[in-house]
């Protein structure tokens, strides 16, 4: 069965922008309900770990000089079919490729610099949210 909560950050280049409100106004929108939610800045340690399974993937090193170059708001959201409906509210990695009126296809600058992250497994979900979150954060 599928499971009720998915991760998110709203990443660097997002926050820059001054998409914060945009970008949670189109999540509560969906149907999302906030579990948690805090604004935060991720060290290059942190980053690095966050990403851990890109580690030999060409674009690793630009990924955490990205994810630890500013400001993120990280969320726990909850909705039936969370993770796979937070996907298709976000759209593809490459906003070139990503569906009109995703939040990548609005908000994202390129296929690094992509706005919002979302878990891809219920698995990584719970994994990605204790990564950001005590249990006493959560609600
Ligand atoms: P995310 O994990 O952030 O939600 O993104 P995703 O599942 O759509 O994409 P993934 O393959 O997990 O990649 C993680 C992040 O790495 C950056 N990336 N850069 N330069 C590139 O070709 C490239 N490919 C991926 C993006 O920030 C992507 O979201
Ligand atoms: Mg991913």
């Amino acid at each position: 069965m599928a499971g009720k909560r998915t991760f998110t950050m709203i990443k660097p280049d997002a926050v820059k922008a001054g998409h914060i409100g945009a970008i949670l106004e189109m999540i509560n929108g969906a149907g999302f309900r906030i579990v948690a939610m805090k604004m935060t800045h991720l060290s290059s340690q942190k980053a690095g770990e966050f990403y851990e399974v890109h580690k030999e993937r060409p674009f690793y090193g630009e990924l955490v000089d990205f994810m630890s170059s500013g400001a993120i708001v990280a969320a726990i959201l909850e909705k039936d079919n969370a993770v796979e409906d937070f996907r298709t509210l976000i759209g593809a990695t490459d906003p070139a490729k990503a569906a009109p009126g995703t939040i990548r296809a609005l908000y994202a600058k390129n296929v690094g610099e992509n706005a919002v992250h979302g878990s891809d497994s219920d698995d990584n979900a719970a994994i990605e949210s204790a990564f950001h979150f005590a249990v006493t954060e959560m609600f």
